[in-house]
């Protein structure tokens, strides 16, 4: 069976310092650990000098790690890769910071990456490469003599060409990445966005729905919305109901609706939109009838964009307190920290709603994670952005604007006061959506069209 080697930015490297489980992560781990093979990527720290990578083995999986050093860091990480790709594919321009030097320095950590990468690599080796961190590589892998199945999956959007135009260099990025044999997308419209940047950027044909030609080779593109374990997550929010914190922030309500808002304290996420809807609702109920939570987990706080956001929804936040606040009560409880996922779950089923209202988003896995956590008897109700992935699977959620905020203050109304039947049916559908899949059938459907099982079976020619 041909290896399958992994290259991400973040790698879950075991007790590692790398081990921010974001969504990525948390979906490719279990294939990874059922599978075996090797995961490659940044070590999450930053030190001079550029050693070779650093390798541990846990089972099957070997986790193969690079430090960046500081200017590294800044230009690849903190600057192009977060200040200007990440708010460019999700439609933000305004919030983009371009400095040349690191454009330069994103190419020259990809090539750094294939350097390091290329000596582990095995001639069957499958090689899947994730991110908008990474869309030279393989480009760079191709110019290394690697001729071996390599696939691309995008877990962000990819806008409308005069979108992506605006982030200086993405032509060249654009070709690079069409280096794979396969491109994955979340949505049918991220994939068709991608292919019209590939026509207008990198002079593609489109020769079919799924199909691009460049120079006479092919390129597959395919669309794979990212799965969560959706049964596993259930049981542990119902497990969870009897563990302390749970069982604290229970007794905190004293019988008030919760309404519950878990994100990475990212600029995409919509936190301002959804306080301001949030203190339209508060202004129209009665005190103490509810209660919202808004976990914001701080992120890249060495952009500045992150900065800001921060201050800003600090003031949001303080300023409802003041405003409908009472000796005894507040309505909003924001945590600038992250929470661990099991505790998530527990809370998520207490939430009568869920808010996942992001100004854009490729998939957005705690959509799902809510909808998984609820009780079937007696559900809460999603209140989702129609711009978040999740929403083309999701259609039974509340789907608002997130620019509207009277629309997402009278959705939230129209979630705190559904009738236990609707709330019932809605659950079932969307249940429906996200029972029957999990985050390894999503990594096999990718490696199966990235290359067939057939070649599985073919003799190794040769190892490096
Ligand atoms: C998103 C991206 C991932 C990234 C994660 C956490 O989910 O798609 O590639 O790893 O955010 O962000 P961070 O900058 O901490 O890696």
């Amino acid at each position: 069976m041909s290896r399958i080697v992994v290259v991400s930015n973040r790698v879950p490297v075991p007790q590692g310092n790398a081990g921010q489980a974001g969504g990525l992560a948390v979906a490719l781990l279990g294939l990874m650990q059922r599978r075996g093979g090797l995961w490659f990527g940044w070590s999450g720290a930053v030190a001079e000098g550029q050693a070779g990578p650093s390798m541990v083995q846990r089972g099957g999986v070997g986790y193969a790690t690079i430090d960046l050093t500081e200017a590294e860091h800044r230009g690849f990480y903190t600057g192009y890769s977060n200040g200007v790709l990440w708010p460019m594919l999700h439609g933000l321009p305004h919030l983009m910071s371009f400095r040349r030097q690191d454009l330069d320095i994103y190419r020259r950590v990809n090539r750094r990456f294939a350097d390091a990468l290329v000596p582990m690599l095995r001639r069957d080796d499958r090689i899947w490469v994730h991110d908008y961190h990474l869309l030279s590589l393989p480009g760079a892998l191709r110019q290394r003599g690697v001729l071996g199945p390599t696939g691309f999956y995008l877990h962000v959007p990819f806008p409308a060409p005069e979108a992506a135009a605006v982030a200086p260099g993405i032509r060249g990025l654009v070709q690079d990445v069409l280096a794979s044999d396969l491109l994955g997308f979340q949505t049918a419209m991220d994939r068709d966005n991608f292919a019209a940047s590939a026509i207008g950027f990198a002079g593609a044909v489109r020769t079919g729905e799924d199909r691009l030609e460049l120079g006479g080779r092919p390129v597959r593109l395919g669309v794979f919305p990212a799965e969560i374990a959706a049964p596993e997550f259930a049981a542990t929010a119902a497990a969870q109901q009897a563990a302390e914190p749970v069982r604290l922030l229970a007794q905190s309500l004293r019988g008030q609706a919760l309404l519950l808002g878990v994100d990475r304290l990212d600029p995409t996420k919509g936190l301002p939109e959804r306080l301001e809807a949030f203190r339209r609702v508060a202004a129209r109920r009665t005190a103490r009838s509810l209660t919202m939570l808004q976990i914001a987990a701080p992120s890249r706080e060495d952009v500045v964009a992150y900065r800001r956001l921060r201050q800003e929804i600090d003031a949001a936040a303080g300023a409802i307190n003041s405003e409908f606040g009472e000796p005894d009560w507040l309505p909003l409880r924001l945590l600038a920290r992250p929470q661990t996922r099991d505790m998530v779950a527990g809370f998520m089923r207490l939430a009568r709603v869920g808010l996942v209202t992001p100004i854009r988003d490729g998939m957005n896995l705690v959509a799902k994670e809510y909808v998984a956590a609820q009780d079937p008897a007696d559900p809460g109700v999603l209140v989702l952005s129609r711009f978040a992935g999740a929403a083309a699977q999701l259609s039974s959620a509340l789907l608002v604007n997130p620019h509207d905020a009277e629309g997402m203050a009278e959705a939230i109304c129209t979630a705190l006061d559904m009738p236990l039947a609707e709330r019932r049916a809605r659950w079932q559908d969307a249940w429906a959506a996200i029972a029957e899949t999990s985050p390894e059938r999503w990594g096999e459907t990718f490696l199966r069209a990235l290359a067939p099982e057939d070649l599985e079976r073919l003799p190794v020619a040769g190892t490096a």
